[in-house]
This record gives structure tokens, sequence and C-alpha cells, in this order.
């Protein structure tokens, strides 16, 4: 079977995931490379229905157990329908979020057990694993400041420093995997800072 590349970009709400993932795709595609854009929560039509019931305001009662059950139920259907082919036929797949959103936002912001997430996840995942992530860094602040007011957007300030702590630890965990990119200042110097990383961590 022919082995693709796995890319993840991770980061709390606002940071400008989803531009610097497009900058990323276009990069590739320049080098000729075949690739797949896409995110989570929902990458697939049944993940978009999952989507809709974790973002809506209206859900404020949805246990915490419930939101980590239907992001993993999103991230299976996701690795089943579009990631795991498209990296079997080779393609570079560049997917905005993916387990370390649970591990950060669920497990640090919500204070679930971490290891009961990645136990989940694992089984939601048949255990793939980025090859790479780059987890774009800035205050909750001035990211939250860019964004609008979904259900989850509207949790305190507190929760998003939880929350960029735990991507901030995932990270330090993960040197191997996880390169931590600021995300402040403009977004084309952004966009060379993650080129960079990417390049720099693609020829070692
Ligand atoms: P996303 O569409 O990436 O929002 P944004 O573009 O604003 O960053 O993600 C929607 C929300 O879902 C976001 O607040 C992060 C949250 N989320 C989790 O809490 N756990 C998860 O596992 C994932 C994938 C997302």
């Amino acid at each position: 079977m022919a082995e693709g590349l796995f890319i993840t970009l991770e980061g709390i709400d606002g940071v400008g995931k989803s531009t610097q993932a497009q900058l990323l795709v276009e990069y590739f595609t320049e080098k000729g490379c075949n690739v797949v854009h896409t995110f989570e929560p929902g990458g697939t039509k049944l993940g978009q229905s999952i989507r809709r019931m974790l973002l809506d305001p209206e859900n404020q009662q949805l246990a915490p157990v419930t939101e980590i059950l239907l992001y993993a139920a999103d991230r299976a259907q996701h690795v089943a329908e579009v990631i795991q082919p498209a990296l079997a036929q080779g393609k570079v797949v560049v997917c905005e979020r993916y387990i370390d959103s649970s591990v950060a936002y669920q497990g640090y912001g919500l204070g679930l057990s971490v290891d009961m997430i990645a136990a989940v996840n694992k089984l939601a995942t048949d255990g793939l694993e980025p090859n790479l992530t780059i987890c774009l860094d800035a205050e909750p602040e001035t990211a939250l400041a860019r964004v609008g007011g979904d259900r989850i957007e509207k949790r305190a300030l507190s929760y998003y420093e939880r929350v960029r702590a735990g991507f901030l630890s995932i990270a330090a965990q993960n040197p191997q995997r996880v390169i931590v990119v600021s995300a402040e200042g403009l977004e084309t110097e952004v966009a060379q800072r993650v080129q960079r990383s990417v390049v720099g961590r693609l020829a070692q």
C-alpha cells in the first residue's frame, strides 16, 4: 500500500488555521503533489450533521462525554472515508484539527481524562497518527477577537487559556511530531514560519 503524508494544523479558535492550511495546500500543489485539504469536525457528509449538533448554541446541556464521543464519531467517519483512502493513494492530506483538539479542548479544557480520550480516539482512528502537526499559537485574547459566537466560542477566556496550555503540553510531549509556530503577526509572516517548519522537518 502506498504511503502518503498526513499533516495536521492545530490551535485555539481564531489562530488562522484555515488560511494557513490553504497556503500549505498551495505550496504542496505547486510542488506537484496530489493534495487533499480537509477539516474536523465536519469533513464528511455525516460529519456535517455531527458538526451542527456540536456547535448548536441550543445544545448547552451536552454532557462532556457526549461531546467527546461525537467528535470521535466524526473523526472515525473522516478517517475511514477521506483520510485513510487518500493516504493509501499516496496523497498529501492537510487536515485542520485532529485528535490533539480533543485532548486540548475536552481534556485540558473540560477536564476529561486524557487517557480516556486517547483510548476512544485510538478506536476511532485505528491508531492513525499524523506524520507532522503544526500547532499555531497565539494569546486567546488575540485569537478570539477574530471569531464570532457559536456554542464553544462562548466559553470563558480561562477555558481557552487551559486549551492553549493543553496544546503546548501536547507539543512538549511529542517533539518529534508537533512543531509550535507563532500565529501572531501578518498572515504572510505566519505562512513563512509554517512553510519553513514543514520543509525543515520533512528534510530530516
Ligand atoms: P473549527 O471548525 O476548527 O473552528 P474554528 O475554525 O473557529 O477554529 O472547530 C469548531 C470547534 O470545535 C472549535 O471550537 C474547536 C472544537 N473542537 C473540539 O472541541 N474538539 C475536537 O476534537 C475538535 C476537532 C474541535
